[in-house]
């Protein structure tokens, strides 16, 4: 088996998207589109793996890291132009090289595979990945002559009408004999309309020696969708989160609306668990065996243990241990620790606090910079108040305590294991052992006070 290589172009700017953002840096998924297919090349374990960089170079540098050499394009002078770049490196040596965008994030490591092994039992000197598009719009058009055999590819600005009803499209990869890749590229003008040096002129230029130019026809383009603008980012989009749906459906997830449900493709998933429509999980998110992730819920790097409960709730930066439900309509922020089997209920905040085994905060609470212990209860609206508007301070609750409802915590607050706390205090001094705290003024009743209120004179209240 001869050596394989790849080349990744990523040095456009992808003015056509219209963004701050480079376009290969632009997500699809929860990841960067030049992310996705290094990810896929890698797969396939190629000798040497080169990205040409360019617009926001250091930006793609930051993201890849060592996972590939870089060459650098300081004009982007075109796609033939960019691929000279990474002459350096590989000009001269013997092999087969494959050539990717960095916009194409659909495209899989089965299908690079498939390329090589295409190229080396046909003998080619260039091998192209072609796919037929109802919609061929942008795409460079593949012309074959009478035999049937590619001739060359013909841009979309520089077509004729006729060449713009061929719906067999360029997808942009395609391997190269790379000796041959080498010694052609130099002889790519920029005669055309975009005053580009394209890189699809390579194929003409070895036509014209008699060089084999063999085409691989994919079966289905959305694969190699080419993500230019973001009407294509969106396409690509839906196309990824169809297959990564797939997939954990096919591991044992049940997502019971695939069409409304978006999983980025890092999101780990346990089987037996379930996903309701609208749900929407980010980043490094993972989430164990039999969980109910319900309605409306966002999670964003969080962990989910085995057999925890998510009603229309968001969890950032969180971790819910074993056992362990919290909603509807509840939010756990960075450094949120809910321990197994604890109940967090409706309309509560849990921020930078560890909350121990079997602890219940039941309703519209809010726990921040706070170490709660096991077996608590936390009434209903009690308010840990940790900022005094310029710095935090933090709470420790022990275990087997009782915090009645309405009750507000001054931080810094040490609460041993086995105390109380009367319902509607506020408490801003530590509490011992087996001590109750109140803290509100003591109820005073004045009798036949009603007929000196003005509602008493009122009809409404007769
Ligand atoms: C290219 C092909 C077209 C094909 C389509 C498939 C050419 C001339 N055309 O068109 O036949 O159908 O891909 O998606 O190659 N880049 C550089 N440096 C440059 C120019 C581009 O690194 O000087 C990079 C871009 O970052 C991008 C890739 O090359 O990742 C392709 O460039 P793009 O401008 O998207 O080419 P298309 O117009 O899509
Ligand atoms: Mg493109």
């Amino acid at each position: 088996m001869s050596n394989r290589y790849v080349i990744i172009l990523a040095a456009g700017m992808g003015t056509r998207m219209k963004s701050k953002l480079y376009k290969v840096l632009q997500p699809v998924a929860g990841k960067a589109m030049v992310d996705h297919v290094v990810t896929q090349v890698e797969k396939v374990k190629p000798d040497l793996i080169e990205t040409v960089i360019g617009n926001g170079a250091e930006k793609v540098k930051e993201l890849l890291g060592d996972r590939t050499k870089y060459a650098l394009q300081e004009e982007q002078l075109g796609t033939a132009h960019a691929v000279l770049q990474a002459e350096k490196d590989l000009g001269g040596k013997e092999g087969m090289t494959l050539v990717v965008s960095g916009d194409t994030p659909l495209l899989t490591a089965d299908t690079f595979q498939k390329m090589f092994d295409y190229h080396e039992e046909q003998n080619a000197a260039v091998t192209i990945l072609t796919a037929h598009a109802d919609d061929p719009f942008s795409y460079g058009r593949i012309i074959r002559d009478q035999k049937g055999n590619v001739s060359k590819v013909v841009e979309q600005k520089d077509a004729t009408d006729e060449e713009r009803a061929i719906q067999e499209v360029n997808t942009g990869v395609y391997c190269f004999d790379n000796e041959m890749l080498f010694e052609n590229l130099h002889s790519v003008n920029n005669d055309n309309a975009q005053g580009e040096y394209y890189l699809p002129d390579v194929v003409s230029i070895l036509k014209s020696q008699g060089e084999k130019i063999v085409a691989y026809q994919m079966d289905d383009l959305s694969e190699s969708i080419g993500v230019n603008d973001r009407v294509a980012l969106s396409q690509a989009e839906k196309l990824m989160q169809k297959r990564i749906n797939e997939a954990h459906m096919r591991d044992g997830v049940t997502i019971v609306d695939p069409e409304n449900t978006y999983i980025d493709v890092d999101v780990q998933i346990g089987n037996d668990t379930t996903i309701e429509p609208n749900v929407k999980i980010f980043g490094n998110t993972k989430i164990g065996s039999d969980c109910l992730i319900g309605l409306g819920s966002r999670l964003n790097n969080a962990t989910i243990e085995d057999g925890v409960t998510v009603i229309s709730s968001t969890i950032e930066d969180a971790i819910m241990r074993q056992g362990s439900n919290i909603g509807p309509n509840s939010h756990l922020r960075p450094k949120a620790d809910i321990g197994k089997e604890v109940h967090i209920g409706n309309f509560c905040e849990v921020k930078n606090a560890t909350i121990g085994d079997r602890t219940k905060v039941g309703h519209l609470s809010y726990v921040g910079d706070a170490t709660l212990g096991t077996d608590i209860n936390v009434g209903c609206g009690v308010v840990f108040v940790n900022y005094d508007g310029v710095k935090k301070f933090h709470s420790n609750i022990g275990d087997h305590s009782f915090i009645g409802s309405n009750s507000n915590i001054v931080a810094p607050v040490d609460m041993a294991d086995h105390s109380f706390i009367a319902a509607g205090s506020t408490v801003n001094k530590d509490i011992p052992k087996h001590a109750m705290a109140i803290a509100r003024p003591r109820q005073t009743n004045k009798e036949d006070y009603w007929d000196k209120l003005p509602l008493s004179k009122s009809e409404e209240w007769k």
